[in-house]
């Protein structure tokens, strides 16, 4: 197996399907045109829609490319060994050209030929379709893998919930997927072990969809044309294939991790607490230089895309203090991260000035929220009763004063003070409410 960088691979891809006859298309924006449903592009398939439900692609019926994408639903997890908010999506599309036979013939060839990836085909296991009451059992897709020549034994059939792509709305293109492991070789976790146990043996590193149906009503309508929607995470991808313990430990973190270091004066991974540190800051300052530098960019704000870009570059500043970063310091790593990224991405170099005006101006503003926060919490901190400071006190510091509820919960700590984090939610939630039927653009109160 060849042992790749991520803009090899990133390369590689683009170059086999453009031989297969695929037109490169650029990718489209974070901030999605025309859909209301979702703050962020999340898929490579999102921009695409309208194309799977058949409406005419300038550039064809297969195209392939590289999509920037943003899933924020495990924002918490960031800073272990796999989840990051901003991601690179390699994808090839059959928009009613090609279907199950040469899409799997394509993966297998990029995967397994030499002059690809040259992986070991013992290595790699795959998953197909059960079959339901919507959709029949993919044997032909299981049996196309055979044919490639997987042994049987590395195919296993599953259900909805693992081998179904649908729609990012309520309605819209799906279909059964069929997914492609890589063994880590690490021992089976159980004698049932297979590529649907997350116990990190199995990885996934590409999930081939065949979208032939519309969800509408809750039932599956066939489409009138076959699709290929297909998504690999690029650094997910090379982390496997380099057998390194995280995204983080990539050659596309290799320069942000430095700049960190030189910030900080500490090493990547002198404890698990500096390490954990070290990647919340690098993914949020990565995600957040994406999303200012997007030509649809957004700005801070409490609403909406501005209200996740807040909370990323707060969450950033947060552990850049933890790690004894000094203020304002943050447009650094940003740098870092248009180095890695500009020559790609020429966006974020064109609009270097904003991601570095306005990464500055959000610290600022957190600055003066975490100061006012502070007095606050010791003018009150007397009044708690029974040692608990109730949900909607916690929830007042948080949204009138800029006060993240981990910075409570720390303060509180020191001194024997507990909070009532299911009630500081419930406010959390009622105020995403009115923000959202308000969709109101005041910024005093801090949002994240
Ligand atoms: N839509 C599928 C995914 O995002 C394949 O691209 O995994």
């Amino acid at each position: 197996m060849r042992l790749l960088k991520s803009s090899e691979l990133r390369k590689l891809y683009l170059d086999f399907f453009r031989e297969k006859g695929h037109a490169i298309i650029p990718s489209a924006s974070l901030i999605p045109e025309n859909d209301p449903t979702v703050l962020f592009t999340t898929a490579g398939m999102h921009p695409l829609v309208p194309y799977l439900m058949g409406a005419k692609h300038p550039e064809g019926t297969r195209l392939a490319d590289v999509q920037k994408c943003i899933r924020t639903g495990d924002i918490d997890e960031v800073g272990d060994t796999s989840h990051c908010t901003f991601f690179e999506m390699l994808g090839n599309w059959s928009l009613g050209d090609y279907f199950k036979k040469e899409s799997i013939a394509y993966s297998w060839e990029f995967l397994t030929s030499d002059k690809w990836l040259g992986i070991d085909k013992d290595k790699l296991y795959f998953t197909c379709f059960a079959g339901d009451a919507d959709a029949p059992r993919d044997t032909y897709s299981h049996d196309r893998w055979v044919e490639m020549g997987v042994d049987p034994s590395h195919i296993f059939y599953l259900d909805k919930k693992h081998n179904w792509w649908g729609p990012a709305g309520i309605t819209g293109p799906c279909g059964p997927d069929t997914e492609i492991f890589y063994d880590t070789g690490k021992p089976k976790c159980c004698p049932e072990c297979n590529p649907s146990c997350d116990c990190g043996k199995y990885l996934e590193i590409w999930n081939n969809v065949f979208m032939e149906y519309n969800k509408a009503d809750g039932s599956y309508l066939p489409l009138a044309q076959h699709n290929v929607d297909t998504g690999m995470g690029l650094d997910r991808t090379i982390a496997t294939l380099q057998g390194v313990e995280s995204v983080y430990d990539t050659d596309a973190f290799t320069g942000i991790i430095k700049t960190i270091e030189e910030l900080s004066g500490k090493h990547y991974k002198d404890s698990p607490e500096i390490t954990r540190a070290f990647r919340i800051v690098a993914d949020h300052i990565r995600c957040a230089t994406f999303i200012l530098g997007d030509p649809r960019g957004v700005t801070p704000s409490n609403v909406d895309q501005g209200y996740i870009l807040r909370r990323l570059i707060r969450r950033a500043i947060r552990f850049a203090m933890q790690l004894g970063i000094p203020d304002n310091k943050l447009d650094a790593v940003a740098d870092a991260v248009i180095a890695q990224y500009g020559e790609v991405y020429p966006e974020l170099t064109a609009n270097r000035e904003k991601i570095m005006t306005e990464l500055d101006k959000e610290e600022t503003r957190f600055q003066k929220a975490l100061r006012n926060g502070t007095r606050e919490f010791e003018r009150i901190k007397g009044s708690f009763e029974n040692g608990v400071i109730d949900g909607a006190t916690a929830f007042h510091l948080y949204d009138t004063f800029g006060f993240p509820l981990e910075l409570t919960e720390e303060m509180c700590e020191e001194r024997g003070i507990t909070v009532d984090k299911d009630g500081f939610e419930v406010a959390m939630e009622e105020q995403r409410e009115r923000a959202r039927a308000a969709r109101s653009s005041d910024e005093t109160a801090w949002a994240g």
